[in-house]
């Protein structure tokens, strides 16, 4: 058997190390294809690096355009791909443009599909990751969940049962597998900020950061936390071409408590979040890990596609409202946030249940 990984951005490279490396245990036959949706050091190189995953085999360099465009590049530049490899499968992880891409590329030309993180759903079709999930989850043949909701979410789409296996989350493989190394990084000093008194604070979603006056208010709340701890922000290049382009970028500078900083590498930002007292934060994958490691979350969406984070983590989904933030962050101060609990299969095992279930399936055509 012959599988295309692919990967893409950022939030895709911590997914598929787990599972290039248990395919290479397995001795599967395997390429890994970036698409260059995300291209530069701080955004890529740094991932491959700290994880060791191997270079790509091949990069198809798209670089950053608009949805459509990025979109139909990924399509033009990997049908070529799989017209000269002939794979018998293309792997896809999360929810980015790549995901969504490739998989429609692979399915026009018969190639089987494996979604891994498949059925989470946010119903904010808003969201262009929605939009990607919904489209890759139709077009699998074979989908990997994280959670039983994800199952449920598929089964009511009419998705048939044999397609759908529970596995657990390569994410949190990743975390396992690198957690030491991570703790080893003291990232908290670079900052001067002691562990478990300061705030990590992530925020790049196009709803929170694309337009001034949301920016703006969400500026005005963190002024009021950063009044009592203080918050260290690794900016995303969306966020900080739109800070400079609102001109909001002094305002927030000029807050004593708010440490900005470039983006990190994986292994940095693990450990500067593991020993933080809180984590602020519009990501979808933070919301995870911070339950996985039982610290509290506080994220700024109306909705999450992960809902296992709250009603089992320690998330708590506030939405942007200044008020609901406040009253989680106050709760988090003074009683310590909710205690949550590790979701069933995130076990560091997900990757050694989805490569057996792709041998027993090659076995069975
Ligand atoms: C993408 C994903 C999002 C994911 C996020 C993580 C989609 C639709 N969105 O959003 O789900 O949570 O990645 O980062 O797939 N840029 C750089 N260097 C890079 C890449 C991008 O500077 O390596 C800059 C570019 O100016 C670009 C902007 O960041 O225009 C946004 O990048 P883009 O990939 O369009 O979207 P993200 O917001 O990163």
């Amino acid at each position: 058997m012959k599988v295309i990984n692919i990967v893409g951005a950022r939030p895709n490279f911590m997914k598929i190390n787990p599972l290039v490396r248990e395919m290479k245990r397995q001795q599967v036959d395997q390429l890994l294809v970036h698409t260059g949706q995300h291209y530069d050091q701080a955004m890529s190189e740094s991932f491959f690096q700290e994880l060791g995953i191997p270079e790509p085999d091949i990069n198809l360099e798209v670089g950053s355009a608009s949805h459509a465009v990025q979109t139909a590049e990924i399509m033009k530049r990997f049908e070529q791909v799989c017209l000269s490899e002939h794979p018998d499968m293309v792997l896809v992880v999360g929810d980015v443009n790549s995901t969504a891409a490739c998989s429609l590329v692979a399915t026009k030309l018969g190639i089987a599909v494996a979604h891994v993180e498949a059925g989470l759903r946010s119903r904010d079709r808003s969201m262009p990751e929605e939009i990607n999930r919904l489209v890759t989850d139709v077009l699998a043949d074979l989908l990997f969940t994280t959670s039983r909701d994800a199952d449920a979410n598929l089964l009511q789409e009419g998705i048939p049962a044999e397609k759908i296996h529970f596995v657990g989350n390569t994410m949190i493989d990743s975390l396992l597998l690198q957690l030491d190394r991570a703790k080893e990084r003291h990232t908290h000093r670079r900052f001067q900020v002691e562990p478990g008194q300061y705030a990590v604070l992530t925020l790049h979603r196009p709803a929170n950061v694309d337009e001034a006056d949301q920016l703006e208010y969400i500026i005005g709340t963190l002024a009021l936390v950063q009044e009592q701890l203080p918050i260290v922000f690794p900016v995303h290049p969306r966020t900080a071409a739109n800070l400079k382009r609102f001109g909001l970028e002094e305002k927030l500078r000029n807050l004593p408590g708010v440490i900005m900083a470039e983006p990190l590498s994986y292994l940095d930002f693990m450990d500067l979040y593991h020993r933080s007292r809180l984590v602020l934060t519009d990501s979808g994958g933070i919301q995870e890990e911070t339950t996985y490691l039982q610290i509290p979350c506080i994220t700024l969406r109306e909705n999450t596609e992960r809902p296992i984070t709250v009603t089992e983590g320690t998330n708590y989904l506030t939405g942007t409202n200044r008020e609901q933030i406040l009253n989680a962050f106050d709760e988090i101060m003074s009683k310590g946030g909710k205690q949550g609990r590790i979701p069933e299969y995130w076990d560091g095992k997900a990757a050694m249940r989805i490569v057996k279930i792709l041998l027993e399936q090659k076995r069975r055509d």
